[in-house]
């Protein structure tokens, strides 16, 4: 940990004491735990946010997060999110979708031809638009009202989902049949693909938090909510578990993260393979 007087050379101040306080905000706003390991971490966020507002310690910056002056509360959750994601990140999970999920919804929502899934944590919308790419390649959808929906507190990160377009690095390492099947590519912006809106047409994206009231009624047949509730306490995965079990459709799937677990914390889904787990009935 870094001392005040190693704090006084650095850009902006950050004390011990506005550090605990960030911390504090992160977690009653977000869920997100900032131990003391992330302090640097945390002080490469804020300076962002500090230079944009002109200011030169994190003291001054906290009053501005606790009225919300200018909306600040959001630009500070937006800055302490971690948004890393990928197409088809975990492939084994999307194989589970095309290779047992898919073919058993065929069989058991044939009589109201309806899916519903929720990409829970979805960041900047790779995820989502996986799920929806494997569903399109997997069954024919015609006739089938078939929605996913996409959330995040990252308002900045739900946007660029909601855009759909991205740098062509993005999807290198996508199968050159898949690039010319989902993307479109623009003359002017080579460097860019936005995917296509047969697949946007799939997808709602809204903003929410997880920690707060859940609007959507449900029952959904899956939920992916992968790589999220590493950054929360055992008692907030406790009750986010819980309230999947809620959501979920008796023998529905929840879809977690590569570093995540359920074991301890929920005794309401049986372990079906790696990281996916089916809601008891
Ligand atoms: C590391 S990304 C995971 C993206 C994607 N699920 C994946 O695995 O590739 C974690 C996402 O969770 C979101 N998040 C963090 N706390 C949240 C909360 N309380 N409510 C909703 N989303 C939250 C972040 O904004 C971020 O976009």
């Amino acid at each position: 940990m870094k001392s005040d007087s190693q704090e006084l050379q650095r850009e902006f101040f950050m004390s011990d004491s506005d550090f605990k306080t960030i911390s504090e905000l992160a977690y009653k706003y977000t869920g997100i735990v900032l131990g003391p390991q992330k302090r640097d971490m945390v002080y490469g966020r804020l300076a962002r946010r500090l230079r944009d507002v002109g200011l030169a310690c994190v003291g001054d910056y906290i009053p501005l997060i606790e009225n919300d002056t200018n909306g600040e509360l959001s630009k500070f959750i937006n800055a302490i999110t971690t948004n890393l994601t990928s197409y088809f990140r975990e492939m084994h999970h999307f194989d589970f979708l095309s290779e047992k999920l898919i073919p058993e919804l065929i069989k058991t929502n044939s009589a109201g031809r309806k899916i519903r899934g929720w990409s829970a944590g979805c960041s900047t919308g790779e995820e989502p638009y996986s799920i929806a790419i494997t569903f399109k390649e997997s069954m024919d959808l015609n006739g089938w009202d078939c929605k996913i929906l996409a959330t995040d507190l990252d308002s900045t990160v739900l946007d660029k989902g909601l855009q759909g377009v991205y740098g062509l690095e993005r999807i290198e390492s996508l199968k050159p049949e898949i690039k010319k099947k989902w993307f479109l590519k623009d003359q002017n912006h080579p460097d860019i693909v936005k995917v296509k809106p047969e697949l946007q047409q799939l997808i709602r994206f809204k903003r929410l938090n997880l920690l707060e009231n859940w609007p959507m009624k449900g029952p959904f047949d899956f939920i992916f909510c992968r790589n999220v509730v590493i950054y929360f306490n055992a008692e907030t995965q406790a009750i986010l578990f819980d309230k999947y079990a809620n959501m979920l459709k008796d023998g529905g799937y929840l879809i977690i993260g590569h570093s995540e677990s359920l074991s301890r914390n929920c005794n309401r889904f049986s372990s079906i393979g790696k990281t996916i787990y089916q809601k008891i009935s």
